[in-house]
């Protein structure tokens, strides 16, 4: 259902404002709707005064009138400026790296004072190596991905993680129905849980598309795969609805997050199918206000909050919901995991109408989490898990145990109330829950299978 609605994006909808589309007529002054279009420069095009975030539309192609057009909308159009990476000499020869005219472009869309299109064209493809896209810009901008994306297959070096970062950019919005394609196996290849005799602790690999300290963002309808690692991260964002995305690497790609949010208020993710190695979406220390609505996972990890509480920090996350997922053969279905040590807290969270199809831990809180080489001992404090839902959710696990509650025996988890909860084992038969150190456990609904 997900894939079709993603695909229904990808037509073109001329929504009711096609029905005083541009044609050619003449230019009457009288009607203060109307707004005239020179032919002779096709690269001003006005902007369509709909709200245009679940379909793409498409703009009229200007070349094929000889003369000016007029063109009506119910409020008056802005005039929008292209910045074609083309024209700035991106070649699409797969070999040449179009970093400098992706930058080019950027830094003149950036600077200019009317609102601007940043466009890679369809039915192309152009390489790029480390880029920053770097606001603040001088007005509203928009970036237009119609074709793909790609990085070269080579390893670097880089302390802040990144192939394409998007930092310090409002009121700003990627769309387009292209590619953006980490071209990540030697990354892959050269990673410690790939390559057994390189040690994790200096793991650099970066993330396709990180958004750094953002406000009022908007990504909508595109592909992103074969991360290097993380596919999309937003960071220090406030305000950003990501939706109708397809995230997708192989199972096996190590550490490929499709979508991870750290430090992030008032995020929407929507309408978005995420297939990959690691956690479909996981959501970190700092973010407050997340809604995840109507997403494919699998294969992958699943949904996470966490991990929290490393190395003894202080980790917050709260008012998360999850509501409308579907999740299929991944290795866990709604997990929150903190480590042993740190203090914070993961609560006020919703996880409601669910599927799962064949996940090994299909609803989970690891509070002894451990990622690391060497065991970790046992620690005193730990992070406060609170008011945690889970309602309507049902379907298969794949291992015995498909409720598993382990709550941290110094800092319990409160109130965790579960309602309507129909999880039976993959094939054959009845599932258990195990469940220690609560301190109110609520059942609701007509059924809770199983139960502590
Ligand atoms: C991108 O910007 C960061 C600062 O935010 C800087 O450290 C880094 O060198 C820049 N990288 C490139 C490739 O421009
Ligand atoms: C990255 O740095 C490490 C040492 O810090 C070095 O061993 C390695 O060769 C470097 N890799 C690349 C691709 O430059
Ligand atoms: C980003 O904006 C902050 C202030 O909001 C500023 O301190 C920082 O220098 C900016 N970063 C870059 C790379 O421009
Ligand atoms: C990654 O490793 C696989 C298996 O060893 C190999 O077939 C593939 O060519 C490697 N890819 C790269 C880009 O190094
Ligand atoms: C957690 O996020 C807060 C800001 O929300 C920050 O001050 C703190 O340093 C972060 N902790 C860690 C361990 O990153
Ligand atoms: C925790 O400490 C280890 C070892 O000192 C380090 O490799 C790791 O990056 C730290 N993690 C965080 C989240 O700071
Ligand atoms: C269920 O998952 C398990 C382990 O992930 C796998 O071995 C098994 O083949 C899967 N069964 C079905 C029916 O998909
Ligand atoms: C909780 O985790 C600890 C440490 O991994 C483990 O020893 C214990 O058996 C777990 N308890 C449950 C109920 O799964």
């Amino acid at each position: 259902m997900i894939s079709k609605a993603f695909s229904f994006t990808l037509l073109i909808v001329l929504v009711s404002f096609s029905s005083c589309f541009g044609y050619p007529i003449k230019f009457q002054p009288s009607s203060k709707n109307c707004h005239y279009i020179d032919s002779e420069s096709p690269n001003v095009v006005p902007q369509p005064s709909l709200p245009i975030n679940r379909h793409k539309v498409k703009f009229p192609n200007f070349n094929q009138f000889n003369h000016g057009v007029v063109r009506c909308a119910r409020r008056r159009p802005r005039q929008v400026i292209i910045f074609n990476v083309v024209h700035f000499g991106a070649k699409a020869d797969g070999k040449t790296d179009a970093s400098e005219a992706f930058r080019n472009a950027w830094d003149r869309a950036c600077k200019s004072s009317r609102r601007s299109i940043f466009l890679v064209p369809r039915h192309k493809t152009y390489h790029i190596r480390q880029i920053n896209f770097t606001g603040p810009c001088k007005s509203i901008m928009k970036m237009e991905i119609k074709g793909t994306i790609k990085a070269f297959s080579e390893l670097y070096n880089d302390t802040k993680r990144f192939w394409i970062n998007f930092h310090n950019l409002s009121n700003f919005e990627v769309r387009g129905g292209g590619i953006i394609d980490g071209n990540g196996e030697i990354w892959w290849n050269n990673s410690c849980k790939i390559k057994k005799t390189q040690p994790c602790e200096n793991e650099q690999a970066p993330a396709a598309m990180t958004f750094d300290n953002c406000m009022n963002l908007k990504v909508t309808n595109l592909q992103i795969q074969n991360s290097q690692q993380m596919h999309l991260v937003f960071q220090e964002c406030v305000d950003v609805k990501a939706s109708y995305l397809k995230v997708t690497a192989p199972g096996k790609s190590p550490n490929t997050d499709g979508i991870h949010v750290t430090r992030t208020r008032n995020i929407d993710i929507t309408m978005s199918e995420i297939k990959t190695g690691d956690d479909c979406i996981s959501i970190v220390n700092g973010s407050k206000a997340i809604r995840v609505m109507d997403i494919e996972c699998g294969p992958g990890h699943g949904i996470s909050i966490g991990s929290l509480g490393e190395n003894q920090s202080e980790s917050r996350v709260s008012d998360v919901l999850v509501n409308g997922a579907r999740l299929s053969g991944t290795t866990n279905g709604v997990r929150i995991k903190s480590w042993q040590g740190g203090s914070g807290y993961a609560r006020n969270i919703i996880f409601q109408n669910i599927q799962m199809q064949n996940v090994s831990n299909p609803i989970i809180i690891d509070q002894y989490y451990c990622d690391k080489d060497e065991s970790c001992h046992k620690q005193k404090s730990a992070v406060q898990v609170m008011n945690v839902v889970y309602k309507n959710i049902r379907g298969t696990s794949a291992s015995e145990v498909a409720i598993k509650f382990n709550c941290s025996d110094t800092v319990p988890c409160r109130a965790l109330i579960l309602e309507n909860v129909y999880l039976s084992r993959q094939g054959k038969g009845e599932a258990e829950a195990k469940c220690s150190n609560i301190i109110g456990l609520y059942n609701f609904g007509r059924f809770v299978s199983p139960s502590c």
